[in-house]
């Protein structure tokens, strides 16, 4: 009797998996509680997403065990739900793990009123404190130089670049939220790169993954997983030290984030409709760090990387840069527009290297149809924005760097419909304009002052990467050889061994 209604209880759940699976675009046929995982080798590989929609089209289904989730491939796709239908797919799913972290506080996890709010706050303030005021942009010359000097100080032999510059770039945050840097050797942002430093390694474990799967389970049992909690709590301290020293500060000093938060929560404290608060002060500040730290680093190291592999076109942004700014002038953002190679190279660098491959998972708030499909509410979509920067329709030649994408036939910088590294729509990147001005004012700051070159005998793969939350290249070495008189000759990392 139990054999009969445990086999018609497992014959039911897999006659309404089959059921619920024709309520969406047709895709790899999934196996019952695993669906597409074993298919997908439990990893979201944007090439293997690209080979799927060979069979399927570009808008499929893959299951994530029992979860449906929406793949979008190629520009029109995404263009078509993230931009024509923006409004339609503005929320973003949470994932128990990020439920039990961030609650609902904060930009990245959150939707709705609460989201609206914190996101325009955001904007807002990151506009005025970087184009307006411009105190942003001076720190980030600041610490583009700070990353110059880190390389002249390698003396000719050649170092892994990656942690100067992910610190280089939580620096630009703390500025922004802070007002101010650190030195690498800070206690304060010692402790607080150790728990970013988890955090983001934490988000590709297996442990990650037992918890969205068995939350129940994994809230009650010791483990590894643990250890996320208390990091956060550490940095949840940490920054409210900064805010308390905030709070004593003379209260017109709206010179960063924490002083603008400060004075908007004081502002409104009467609108019962307001979501300024510390606690979501805080984690607005745990997501810039967690939106801005990661993805301009690995931007910046694919970089290096590429000129190490592209001579001619480092050759050219040095020229471009030595014509036009000369040895010393300070460099501002608004003198990309004087550097119309310079530019269309960096955006080459971001279109090639993808970074946010397939990360930005959003969900359906209102039914919707995107190209034909019926897509109902609450259904997870995933934008593969690897596949748009590569779209063979839209790009000369996809698979190739090649900085010509952004050029004119007389060499005038062009913007490129499909060039979409941010994402689109109600919820494209917040600190897209931040990023875009660190990425310009670092690159030609080490490229003003360094030829780079890979170490004698290095052999390194500009195709090759590591997915790791963002597509990272492998561990490389550089050697950076001062640029102009200042040049002695070839330092000791080219010299043959
Ligand atoms: C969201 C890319 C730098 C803060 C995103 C998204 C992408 C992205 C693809 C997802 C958007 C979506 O849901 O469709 C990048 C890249 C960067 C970069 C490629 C650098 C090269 C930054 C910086 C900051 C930042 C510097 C902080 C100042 C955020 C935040 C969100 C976000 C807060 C969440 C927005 C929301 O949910 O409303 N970013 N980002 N990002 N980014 Fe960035």
């Amino acid at each position: 009797g139990l054999a009969i209604l445990a086999t018609s209880f497992l014959l039911l759940r897999m006659l309404a998996f089959f059921l619920a699976r024709t309520q969406f675009p047709p895709g790899p046929c999934p196996l019952p509680i695993l669906g597409n995982l074993l298919q997908l080798r439990f990893q979201l590989h944007p090439e293997k997403l690209s080979q799927l929609t060979r069979k399927y089209g570009s808008i499929f289904t893959v299951w994530l065990g029992s979860t449906p989730v929406v793949v979008l491939n190629g520009f029109q796709a995404v263009k078509d739900a993230l931009v024509t239908h923006s409004e339609d797919f503005a929320d973003r799913p949470v994932t128990p793990l990020f439920e039990d972290l961030f609650g609902d506080k904060g930009i990245i996890s959150t939707s709705g009123h609460a989201w609206q709010q914190q996101r325009r706050f955001g904007l807002i303030t990151l506009r005025a404190l970087g184009m307006g005021k411009k105190v942003l942009e001076q720190r980030l010359q600041e610490e583009a130089q700070y990353l110059v000097e880190i390389f002249h100080r390698q003396n000719g032999t050649s170092f892994d670049p990656h942690v100067p510059i992910v610190r280089a770039a939580a620096n630009v945050i703390c500025a922004l939220v802070f007002g101010h840097r650190f030195p690498h050797g800070d206690p304060f942002f010692q402790e607080l790169m150790k728990a970013i430093d988890f955090g983001l390694a934490f988000v590709n474990t297996i442990w990650r993954r037992l918890y969205d799967a068995f939350p129940w389970l994994l809230r009650q049992l010791p483990g590894p997983h643990r250890k996320i909690f208390r990091y956060q709590e550490i940095v949840k301290s940490l920054i409210c030290q900064e805010i308390e020293r905030h709070k004593q500060r003379v209260p017109e000093d709206l010179e960063d984030f924490i002083s603008c938060y400060l004075a908007q929560i004081t502002k409104r404290k009467d609108d019962p409709a307001s979501t300024f608060d510390e606690e979501n002060l805080i984690q607005v500040i745990i997501d810039l760090f967690l939106g801005g730290t990661e993805t301009t680093a690995t931007t910046l190291r694919w970089a290096l990387l590429y000129m190490i592999h592209h001579r001619d076109v480092q050759g050219e942004v040095q020229q471009e840069l030595d014509t036009v700014l000369g040895p010393s002038r300070v460099i501002s953002f608004k003198d990309r527009k004087l550097l119309p190679y310079t530019n269309a190279v960096l955006h080459e660098v971001q279109r090639f290297c993808s970074v946010i491959s397939v990360g930005a998972v959003r969900k359906c708030g209102t039914a919707t149809t995107v190209q034909g499909f019926p897509i109902q509410k609450g259904t997870i979509v995933l934008p593969n924005l690897a596949s748009v920067l590569c779209d063979p329709e839209h790009w000369e030649t996809p698979w190739q760097f090649n900085p010509g994408h952004f050029l004119d036939g007389e060499g005038n910088f062009v913007i490129h419909e499909a060039f979409l590294p941010f994402s689109a729509g109600h919820r494209v990147c917040l600190g897209e304009l931040l990023a875009k001005v660190e990425l310009f004012l670092v690159f030609a700051h080490l490229l003003r002052e360094f030829r780079l070159r890979a170490p004698a005998g290095a052999s390194t793969n500009e195709r090759d990467y590591i997915l790791w939350g963002t597509k990272q290249p492998r561990p490389y070495d550089i050697c950076p050889l001062e640029l102009g008189p200042r040049s002695p000759g070839l330092p000791s990392c080219l010299t043959p061994p």
